[in-house]
């Protein structure tokens, strides 16, 4: 942690958040000249080596507010959608401290699926077909007057990543509807659902600093949601990532900014719902070109840990600038490195799983590798134990994914924990490997 007083702005930043993506977040924000002191809210193991933890729950959105005012922060920087679902930007705007992150109107384009629909069908953002509805019999007269074949059920709300079931056949779509109105599988979360056409290609995930109508350069990263090799299993928040994805070019990056990225921003301020943070948008790279699966209003997590890799501008910088209103004066600029990200998971994630169990190996990393911590602890004795299903991110930059992928998986096999579980096929497809 830098002393206090050496930073040219001398800022005091609060980040909230636990993950690994947080503890990328923390990272780069801790090179930044521009800070004098980091505050996490709750961090991990990982970030403690970086700022001061402060016992504060993600959840807590008044316990953050007071948090940042009782300690004087001069930026806050979210990092997990729930507490900007629950209005933590607008609490702290009202407490006049600049935010990093949007207000809870603009972030319904990640916790309501039907508003960020509906944004999408004004402004002629492609995505897939849909309809929302909140009975039952309402959903399965429309899922009975579509063709036989693949339609997608999703709650409306947020569900953790877990509210979408592809449904093969209308008796399956029927299925997932009573399930979710009927049994309340999602509570509150499923008690509209939308319908959407199923839409088939290659998944990307392409972020980018947004103000207003202002959108900064982007940049794309692919993740991993399936739990195990080949893209089977559960699905997860997240096992690997890489950047950048083999098949981007500048002309897939010019149609995305032209009809996905510039639009939505600007939709979103004519309607006086203005963002303001990080745009992530998840996109299908169909047949008839790129079409948006959904929107988050924050970083990916693990896509944060690679793309980070690759940002070249202080990130401190960019975050101030985009609360402040002034990101058109950041040339906001990703390098043409390549990097990968390997989860190592508690045995058993994303169903139960020990926690607790010491992790060795984590003392010497080669150049080039930077071990996030996302479900640490420190233990009394001060090892570092487990404390949640992905444990930590192994995040390695190269020249080309081929190289940064050896050396990610390199340094996999010298860190070790009890049960610890990943995937061993991350980015493989990126380098020519036929598979996932
Ligand atoms: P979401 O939670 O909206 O990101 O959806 C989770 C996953 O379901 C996505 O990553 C896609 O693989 C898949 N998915 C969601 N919507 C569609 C769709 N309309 N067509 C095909 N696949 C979809
Ligand atoms: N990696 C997917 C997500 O953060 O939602």
């Amino acid at each position: 942690m830098p002393e206090p007083g050496t930073g040219v702005a001398d800022l005091r930043v609060l980040l909230v958040g636990s993950g690994g993506r947080e503890h990328a977040m923390a990272d780069a924000l801790s090179k930044s000249p521009l800070l004098d002191q980091l505050l996490i809210a709750p961090g991990n193991a990982g970030t403690a080596e970086l700022g001061e933890n402060v016992p504060v729950a993600i959840g807590d959105v008044p316990g953050i507010v007071a948090l940042a005012q009782g300690r004087e922060v001069d930026l806050v920087i979210v990092g997990p959608e729930a507490p900007l679902a629950d209005g933590v930007a607008d609490d702290l705007h009202s407490a006049g401290i600049p935010v990093f992150g949007p207000t809870r109107s603009a972030a319904r384009i990640e916790s309501s699926k039907n508003w960020a629909k509906e944004l999408m069908a004004r402004h002629a953002i492609p995505t897939a077909g849909f309809a929302a509805f909140r009975t039952i019999e309402d959903s399965v007269s429309y899922i009975n007057a579509l063709p036989e074949g693949s339609v997608v059920v999703k709650a409306d709300g947020l569900a953790a990543g877990k509210g979408v079931i592809i449904a093969g056949t209308r008796k399956e779509a029927n299925e997932a509807v009573m399930k979710m109105i009927g049994d309340q599988l999602f509570g509150d979360a499923g008690s509209t659902v939308v319908i959407e056409e199923c839409m088939e290609g290659p998944e990307v995930s392409v972020f980018a600093f947004v103000d207003g109508a202002t959108v900064s350069n982007e940049v794309s990263a692919c993740d991993y949601k399936r739990a195990h090799d080949g893209d089977s299993g559960p699905n997860t928040g997240g096992m690997g990532a890489y950047t950048p994805p083999e098949f981007w070019t500048p002309e897939l990056a010019a149609t995305i900014r032209r009809e996905i990225l510039e639009p939505v921003a600007a939709g979103m301020v004519a309607e006086g719902a203005d963002f303001t943070g990080i745009l992530y948008a998840g996109l299908m790279l169909t047949e008839s070109g790129p079409r948006v699966i959904e929107f988050n209003c924050r970083f990916g997590d693990p896509e944060a840990q690679v793309v980070l890799a690759r940002l070249e501008t202080d990130l401190l910088e960019i975050a101030l600038a985009t609360a402040n209103g002034e990101l058109d004066d950041v040339d906001v600029h990703w390098n043409d490195q390549a990097a990968v990200c390997v989860v190592m998971a508690s045995g058993g994630y994303p169903g139960s799983y020990q926690t607790g169990v010491p992790i060795t190996g984590l003392s010497s990393t080669p150049d080039g590798v930077q071990v996030y911590h996302a479900g640490t602890s420190t233990a009394d004795d001060g090892t570092v134990i487990t404390a949640g299903g992905r444990v930590l991110d192994v995040v390695a930059n190269g020249a080309d994914i081929a190289k940064a992928r050896g050396t990610a998986y390199d340094t996999v096999s010298a860190i070790n924990f009890e049960g610890a579980e990943y995937r061993t096929d991350i980015a493989t497809r990126a380098v020519g490997s036929p598979t996932v």
